[in-house]
């Protein structure tokens, strides 16, 4: 099995390239409740970065209702600081960034997946894939990110192993290989061979797995194996040449390229499963890849620093405008105070005090490298998707706007302070809060959102930051495309028909709104000069 970490410290590398190599960030994609908090706390435990379970705080419990978020969000500071989590494990840094993953489901966890090279996909093996997750992974596969599957709470009596895999393989399109296979489950759960480290593993809840919890075992016919397993030795060594028959061998090159997912078994509650996986991970996720620009592909190891604006949080301090800024270096060495160019604005760019995110604490970095994320204080110049270069005008295309789902129209209360209501809007909807979008024709203002929370969220935001008080009035929208046509009689032609639903976006790009998804096919086939695009950046 092939091991980038080692291969990147024993070739003859230059500094950058050895300090790109050993960076792996990634996000974790699951529906809520599948186990994506216990699985961080986890990993974070095994490289160091915490010491005591129950660190990582369930953040479900606190979002499960609207008024409890808005405290959550005025304790802000919580949120930054777990939206990226950096430990070292063997000889990588790894960052693991924060997706919203709960009621506060919005964009902006889409956006996260723009700034990862990988993500861990997290299923619950009683309920398979769920619906956040089919979500996700779709965004993942349209960037060809690597997915890694865990196949979670098998201690649990739930679906079985093929009728899980073939879930997986049927609903979001990928060829699942599994490089374990479970032997037992739930009140019978005895522990997972490694196919990939070819070793037994026996399940001890809640153990911090050691040396003694595994057993290597090369060969099926090792009698160490009904040693072990008594009568279920013989069926793990049925279901085993069964595996081998049906599903494909692991692929570097295909897992790269996310046509395959190496799938692991386990428990994360119970610590089950965990270390091989963050072991398998170490060893085969992807370093920082080349970043896609509308200029060219930028390689992270070119000697100029480059990077992306991902992410941004407003507002931290309702009294100061002051957000935080977060930045993925995308080529070349950051360096602190060094004087960097704005893409967007033109403007020279100097960061005095950029932060890094280890998993509990925050500190000011002097350079980061290719991978890391870094905070930028910003005063209201940076938005996301700009890019920070040493001078090129570059600019990263990797986020677009994902056409949201849920629209609403905006009611202006107090028609006085019209002004605050739309500099709140635009501020939020530039923090990826919410898309605005406002109608050709009637200007009215909509906006589009991906989670149904937001619009509860942006209304408190608005009175409380802003001062400025709406209401939301039902919209018949179920989706939005954005158009684009050649021929100009033929976006004539459509605007004379479906005019009315036709709005303009931040950057003043036509967007069609539509009641679902039949009425889009329709409109689509009916025009057939006119190109519909269900993101931004028009792929
Ligand atoms: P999330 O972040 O994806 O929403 O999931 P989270 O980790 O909070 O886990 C959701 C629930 O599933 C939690 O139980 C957690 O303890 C449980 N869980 C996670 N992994 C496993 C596992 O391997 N086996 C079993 N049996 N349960 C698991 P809860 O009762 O809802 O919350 P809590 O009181 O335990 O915090």
């Amino acid at each position: 099995m092939p091991n980038r970490a080692t291969e990147a410290a024993t070739t003859d590398k230059t500094p950058l390239q050895q300090e790109i190599d050993k960076r792996l960030t990634f996000a974790i994609i699951s529906h809520p409740d599948a186990g994506k908090t216990t699985i961080t706390e986890k990993l974070l435990l095994f490289g160091g970065a915490i010491h005591i379970a129950g660190a990582v705080k369930s953040k479900k419990n606190a979002r499960q209702t609207v008024s409890d978020f808005m405290q959550m969000e005025k304790e802000r500071g919580i949120s930054i600081s777990t939206s990226v989590m950096g430990f070292d494990y063997r000889d990588r840094t790894v960052n693991l960034l924060d997706t919203p993953g709960h009621a506060d489901f919005s964009e902006d966890t889409y956006r996260t997946l723009t700034a990862v090279d990988s993500v861990l996909m997290v299923i619950d093996s009683v309920k398979g894939v769920e619906e956040r997750t089919r979500k996700l992974c779709e965004i993942c596969k349209m960037r060809k990110t690597p997915i890694i599957t865990f196949l979670n709470k098998f201690d649990r009596e739930g679906k079985e192993p093929i009728e899980l895999l073939d879930e997986v393989e049927a609903e979001l399109n990928i060829r699942a290989c599994p490089m374990s296979w479970p032997v037992g489950q739930g009140a019978s759960f005895k522990g997972v061979y490694s196919i990939y480290e070819k070793r037994l593993i026996l399940f001890k809840p809640h153990d911090i797995q050691n040396v003694e919890s595994s057993v290597a075992i090369e060969n099926m016919d090792d009698p160490l194996l009904d040693e072990k397993l008594g009568s279920l030795a013989d069926r793990l060594r049925e279901e085993l040449e069964l595996v081998q028959g049906v599903y494909p061998e692991f692929s570097m090159e295909e897992y790269l390229a996310g046509t395959i997912t190496p799938t692991f078994f386990g428990s994360a509650l119970n610590n089950f499963g965990v270390r091989e996986l963050l072991d398998a991970f170490v060893d085969i996720a992807p370093a920082p890849r080349a970043q896609e620009s509308r200029e060219r592909l930028v390689a992270p190891d070119e000697e100029k620093f480059s990077g992306l604006i991902f992410k941004i949080h407003a507002n931290l301090d309702p009294n100061h405008r002051d957000r935080i800024a977060f930045m993925r270096i995308c080529s070349g060495m950051f360096e602190r105070n060094k004087l960097y160019h704005h893409v967007r604005t033109g403007k020279t760019f100097r960061a005095a005090n950029p932060t890094a995110f280890m998993a509990s604490e925050r500190s000011i970095v002097d350079t980061a490298y290719p991978g890391d994320i870094i905070g930028l204080h910003d005063t209201g110049t940076l938005k996301i998707g700009d890019t920070i270069s040493e001078g090129e005008n570059i600019e990263y295309t990797g986020i677009p706007s994902f056409a949201p789902q849920i629209f609403r129209q905006v009611i202006n209360l107090e028609p006085m302070r019209s002004k605050q209501l739309n500099k709140g809007l635009e501020q939020l909807t530039e923090e990826g809060v919410a898309q605005l979008f406002i109608k050709e024709y009637s200007a009215d203002k909509l906006l589009g959102v991906v989670g149904m929370l937001q619009f509860e969220v942006i209304q408190h935001r608005l009175k409380e930051e802003y001062k400025a008080s709406v209401r939301f009035e039902q919209a018949d929208y179920g989706g939005a495309a954005w158009i684009e046509a050649e021929d100009s009689r033929a976006m004539e032609q459509f605007m004379r028909f479906h005019g009315n639903h036709v709005a303009l976006d931040k950057d003043e790009e036509r967007v069609f709104l539509y009641r679902n998804r039949w009425a889009v096919s329709r409109a689509m086939e009916e025009n057939p000069k006119i190109r519909f695009y269900f993101t931004s950046d028009k792929k």
